[in-house]
């Protein structure tokens, strides 16, 4: 068991926030929605480098999951993850109900426009309205100083720093490097759906990226490498590929057809049996 002290209701957050606060304390926040792994972990050590109470959440938020998705399946073990977070330097877990985060008669919703609309946008409709919802009732409730997101998560990362500009939250945002296994694959809570012969494919997914990148950076054509990335997959056993493109990072913007000579990210969607895998690299 654990000692890390758990808050489930708003008031009792804000109120050891603010005890933090009185004492002259830096607060760093790190949402999650649980089945932690070494990437979550990877982010609270990084938020302790920039403040002296690090608060993680634990929220499996339904309004960001599909009607057809993993909401009911994903993985659950509060125990497990409280247990992780103390050992990486947590000192508050806010593991607040359905309830307490959606009360009865809710009816706002955040939207972003532009950098929700491409991607994962298209592939899953409502997911980025419900993580921007989440994202800025958490930074209200939490009022942190700073706040650790993934990369593993880019499109999302863009999402929030940009809902964060734009309704001048205040609140500094860091992405977290994508941890990964010795084969390249991502660290994903998703991972504990693949069975070992999905596992031992999952890796293509990274190689096809960085196939991508190598290609762009030799001078190849943007629509020519992602063409091929996505015959990849396929052939890999991948199927459907929701997308393998390269995009602007700041913006994801789509890239001219090529060379390309600034900043690129390349991000890919792509199902492998039950399990939608999603990864990105940049250089
Ligand atoms: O990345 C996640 O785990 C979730 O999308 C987040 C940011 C915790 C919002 O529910």
């Amino acid at each position: 068991m654990s000692s890390l002290p758990v808050v489930r209701i708003v008031a009792d957050l804000r109120s050891q926030v603010a005890a933090w606060r009185r004492e002259g304390l830096r607060i760093g926040f790190v949402p999650t929605m649980g089945a932690l792994h070494e990437g979550h972990l990877s982010l609270v050590r990084l938020a302790r480098t920039r403040a002296e109470r690090v608060v993680a959440s634990v929220f499996v938020n339904p309004t960001q999951f599909g009607p057809n998705e993993d909401f009911d399946a994903y993985p659950r073990d509060e125990a497990r993850d409280a247990a992780l977070l103390a050992g990486a330097g947590c000192d508050l877990l806010f593991a607040p109900t359905v309830d307490e985060m959606y009360p009865a008669g809710a009816s706002t919703t955040v939207t972003v426009a532009g950098v929700s609309e491409p991607l994962d946008g298209q592939a899953r409709p409502g997911h980025f309205a419900g993580v921007a919802t989440v994202v800025t009732k958490l930074l209200n409730q939490c009022a942190p100083d700073v706040a650790v997101f993934g990369e593993k998560d880019f499109q999302q990362l863009a999402v929030i720093r940009r809902l964060v500009r734009d309704l001048n939250l205040p609140v500094e945002i860091l992405g977290g490097p994508t941890a990964r296994a010795e084969d390249g694959l991502a660290l994903s809570s998703r991972n504990a759906y693949l069975t070992d012969a999905e596992r031992a494919v999952a890796p293509r997914l990274k190689a096809a990226l960085d196939d991508v990148l190598g290609s762009l950076r030799a001078g190849g054509r943007v629509d020519v490498a992602e063409r091929e990335a996505v015959a990849a997959l396929l052939a890999a056993g991948f199927g459907p590929v929701d997308y393998v493109e390269a995009r602007v990072p700041a913006t994801l913007d789509r890239l001219g057809p090529g060379p390309v000579t600034g900043p690129v990210r390349v991000l890919a969607a792509a199902r492998l049996g039950r399990t939608r895998l999603i990864d990105n690299i940049g250089d």
